[in-house]
């Protein structure tokens, strides 16, 4: 009798126990096929017709093949001569920060390659000029500039160790450092045969927007020459600048709206740097301190906003933009598709270029660093319980895909509802997420 209740109790947790796991294979096969099945609907319903597919790999087998006809350039049809090749180039010195920085902008660098056809058209490299010891901490695939020497077809990053001279030269205001390495040989033996160049700081993050201004496939024309347009001082910052400017013997356009984010040509851009440095030395020698007229109220330093020493790159860089070019500079240099700030509600589609400013409000580098360190001070099992919100991450990442497909493909102005904010916020969590799965033994 009891033996037989004990059986029927065994049999009964046996048959739940089935039942249990026939149900959890099914939820994660059914799973697993809607977030394969969205992103491959979305490029079915756009590419239908005559459309070719957007890319080979978002391409369901029974795509329409290449050969249909179609204004649309796909990968075999670029010829060598119409690809566009540029490279972003940038200082990196050896604070942890700014390693974490770059690394969310090196993460952006590979998140754009998705938007086939478009990154087989532009092929955009990294070239990073790192202060040891940051460049024993780049990504397996960033290697020596010395292997730059053609450009190829598939983005490559590179990096070159700073010269020691360069941040003695500046170890009064390393910051010049950012400018000072495009002054060496190896950058310009590096960058001569690009036709852009982006000069960006280690914490810029990039927009697959990008590709669309230098496509010239976007609303902002792309010119020979633009600057982030986002000021840095007050009309009494101005005034100095134009003053210093012309007891130096510089022409001043009245442009001030320059950030530190430039897209020239290889030969401007060292054209730029040259000058940069060459003015940064001489205001950081004789325009700060109590003793110069005008500024005696000030502290040695400045003081932020009016006349602050923590910009002078950003004085000098205006000076010299303001000469180099004082034929032609006028207000449309100064765009809002490069330094686009990084808590903008813009449509992503809007920015070639994201800077994360010193701002309160998300994305914020500093607010988002003191969330990480929360983070990884979870437990494992906390950490994995703070992951849940994965899932509206990779919903906005498959949003900013079905974006692009849903317009591009339709030959419309790319544009949607997902801002530069979210993209942030969401690449610099999926970067964290990665980069602890990696480790978390
Ligand atoms: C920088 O400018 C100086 C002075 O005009 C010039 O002699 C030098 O050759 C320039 N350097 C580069 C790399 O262009
Ligand atoms: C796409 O748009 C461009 C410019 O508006 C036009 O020249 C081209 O014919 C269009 N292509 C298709 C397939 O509609």
């Amino acid at each position: 009798m009891r033996c037989s209740y004990w059986f029927i109790l065994k049999l009964s947790f046996f048959v739940i126990f089935i039942v249990l796991i026939w149900r959890t294979s099914q939820f994660y096969c059914t799973n697993q096929q809607s977030i394969d099945t969205s992103i491959a609907s979305t490029t079915i319903l756009t590419s239908s017709s005559s459309a070719p597919c957007p890319s080979p790999s978002a391409c369901p087998t029974d795509c329409p093949s290449s050969s249909s006809s179609s204004s649309i350039l796909l990968p075999s049809s670029i010829s060598r001569s119409e690809i566009v090749h540029i490279a972003v180039v940038l200082a990196l010195a050896k604070e942890t920060s700014h390693i974490a920085e770059f690394h969310l902008l090196y993460e952006s660098w590979r998140f754009i390659q998705i938007f086939s056809p478009l990154s087989e058209q532009v092929i955009i490299d990294l070239i990073v000029f790192c202060e040891l010891p940051s460049c024993y901490q780049l990504p397996v695939n960033c290697i020596p500039l010395s292997y730059n020497y053609k450009l190829n077809l598939i983005p490559d990053c590179f990096y070159q160790k700073l010269e020691d001279q360069i941040v003695s030269d500046w170890k009064d205001y390393l910051y010049m450092t950012s400018i000072a390495f495009m002054v060496t040989p190896q950058y310009q033996q590096a960058t001569i045969n690009y036709k852009w160049i982006l000069r960006v700081d280690q914490d810029a993050i990039l927009s697959p927007g990008l590709f669309l201004g230098l496509l010239r496939k976007h609303p902002i024309k792309l010119q020979k020459k633009q600057f982030g347009g986002l000021g840095h001082g007050t009309e009494f910052t101005n005034i100095r600048l134009r003053m210093i400017a012309k007891k130096l013997g510089y022409t001043h356009m009245g442009i001030h709206n320059l950030c530190s984010t430039w897209l020239v040509s290889p030969k401007d851009s060292i054209k730029i740097a040259n000058l940069t440095t060459h003015i940064g030395r001489y205001l950081l020698r004789n325009e700060f301190g109590r003793h110069v007229p005008g500024i005696e109220d000030l502290p040695n330093i400045g003081e932020w906003p009016k006349w602050w020493r923590g910009v002078t790159s950003l004085y000098a860089g205006e000076i010299a933009i303001n000469h180099i070019y004082s034929s032609s500079l006028s207000h449309q240099h100064e765009v809002s598709v490069l330094d686009h700030p990084s808590d903008s509600q813009d449509s992503l589609w809007s920015a070639w270029h994201i800077h994360c400013l010193h701002n309160p409000t998300y994305f914020a580098k500093f607010r988002h660093r003191d969330d990480l360190y929360y983070f990884l001070r979870r437990s494992q099992t906390k950490r994995i319980r703070i992951i849940k919100d994965y899932y509206s991450a990779q919903s906005i990442i498959k949003g900013i895909i079905d974006e692009f497909y849903g317009t591009y493909m339709r030959n419309e102005t790319v544009t949607g509802k997902i801002s530069v904010r979210d993209y942030v916020t969401v690449l610099a969590w999926i970067k964290a997420y990665a980069a602890t799965g990696a480790i978390n033994l």
